[in-house]
């Protein structure tokens, strides 16, 4: 075990301050902002949705963050053995497994979906997505030809590309140079789809809430929402915060993470809707709202080639710094586990979630025979990690760090007053919250 403690250590495996904020930052900020929360914010009422989603992600998402960091500072270790070297019991470890396997399957279908922006970007930017009008069979033909898999493929390795280099020289590097140019993105396509013809509509859709069309079912949908995009409940932030300087202030940081995942998501929303009520596509209509209707909106715009282009260089960036995050729970576990070099771990994870990511890629079309039960093998990926995995790898951290755990108050750094606050919302929010989430999603209760 002193063994492993050097391991996590060595030189290099530190996050500088900002590096570390950025970093965290990039993982929450991912497709799931802009491929998933507008379909559901269209879905489930529009502003009033986006409030409940603030609110949890205010009361429930921000807790949970800083105890996951802390949990992972104070260990030090994986997002499993954590838990223990932070000075759990050793049942914690093997419940911190589930955090290991949940990341290794989102990372299988995410860098799919991650290959479909590369795919895009090049279509957009060399005129071919609009060649034809047919957005519905472009889309139809990427997902369900075997070219989908050698975009999983390119995605993959380009998120090998950074963890392989290590923390510093890797992960927080990559960050740095995208984080910015994705606020410079964003900030341009946002100005571009609110001063289209017939925007205000979509501003105040977005923007204006209308209580009658709350449900409790759309509020557990916007609790379920705020900790995917928030990246938690999956071990990620246990993993960075392994990496965290001991004098970095976790309470500045949760700030600046959960800040910088509503801003971005404020300004995916102010991208998306104008953009959809501006061309008369519905915002709700599920997952190929980005792929299919938002083409066909670009295909009508002046310049919508470059626009176009440059949203889904958007998408790919926001899905690319999350899934170097992902990677790097299943790989600083193995490094630990087996005491594996970098290398070895980042390549054996990435094979082994790039298999795992083959049958999703094929059921999307190419193999009928996938989809059962009513749903396609990656949506099975998708419900089973999202919907049941997160949720509980999210309640075990709430659990821990508000029952059982000695040393919260120390590891967190919290003044008295804030910590009271936190171990309130650990202890008697976010755990009955979170379950009522995981029944829901489940379907074990029904609205
Ligand atoms: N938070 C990321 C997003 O919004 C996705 C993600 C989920 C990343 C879970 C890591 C773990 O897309």
């Amino acid at each position: 075990s002193f063994q492993q403690e050097k391991k996590l250590s060595e030189k290099g495996e530190r996050f500088s301050s900002a590096g570390f904020i950025l970093a965290a930052i990039g993982s929450s900020v991912g497709l799931g902002n802009m491929w998933k929360f507008p379909y559901i914010t269209g879905q489930y009422g529009g502003a009033a949705f986006f409030l409940i989603f603030i609110i949890c992600l205010i009361a429930v998402g921000l807790p949970v963050l800083l105890a996951e960091l802390a949990i992972g500072r104070s260990g030090r270790g994986s997002a499993a053995s954590s838990f223990v070297k932070a000075g759990g019991g050793k049942i914690w470890e093997r419940l911190g497994l589930i955090q290991i396997i949940a990341p290794s399957m989102i990372l299988s279908f995410y860098v799919i979906v991650a290959g479909w922006t590369l795919h895009y970007a090049i279509l957009a930017f060399s005129g071919r997505l609009f060649v034809n009008e047919d957005f519905a069979g472009q889309f139809g033909s990427l997902v369900s030809g075997p070219m989908v898999i050698v975009w999983q493929a390119i995605a993959m390795l380009i998120t090998v590309w950074v963890v392989i280099r290590g923390i510093s020289g890797g992960i927080e590097k990559f960050n740095k140079v995208l984080i910015p140019g994705l606020v410079v993105l964003l900030i341009v396509l946002m100005i571009r789809a609110v001063t289209l013809p017939g925007a205000d509509a979509g501003v105040s859709f977005f923007l204006n809430p209308d209580f009658s069309k709350l449900t409790t079912e759309s509020a557990l949908v916007a609790l379920g929402h705020a900790f995917f995009s928030l990246s938690l409940g999956m071990g990620i932030l246990i993993t960075y915060g392994a990496y965290v300087d001991k004098r970095q202030s976790l309470g500045t940081a949760t700030l600046a993470i959960g800040a910088g995942d509503l801003i971005y998501a404020l300004i995916a929303g102010l991208i998306i809707f104008p953009t959809a009520f501006s061309f008369g596509i519905d915002p709700g209509q599920g997952p190929s709202l980005v792929f299919i209707a938002l083409p066909a909106a670009f295909s009508e715009m002046p310049l919508g080639w470059l626009f176009g282009g440059l949203f889904f260089v958007l998408l790919a960036i926001a899905a690319l710094t999350s899934a170097v995050s992902i990677l790097e729970v299943p790989v600083a576990y193995a490094k630990e586990r087996w005491n594996w070099s970098r290398t070895r771990s980042v390549w054996t994870m990435a094979l082994i979630c790039f298999i795992l990511g083959i049958p999703s890629a094929l059921s999307l079309g190419m193999v009928p025979a996938l989809t059962f039960g009513g749903k396609a093998f990656f949506d099975w990926m998708d419900f089973i990690a999202s919907n049941i995995l997160l949720p509980l790898g999210g309640l075990l951290t709430t659990l821990f760090a508000g029952y059982f755990w000695k040393k919260a108050a120390d590891a967190a750094g919290l003044t008295a007053a804030w910590f009271r606050i936190w171990l309130f919302m650990l202890r008697y929010v976010a755990p009955v919250l979170m379950l009522l989430v995981l029944l829901y999603s489940a379907g074990v209760i029904k609205f």
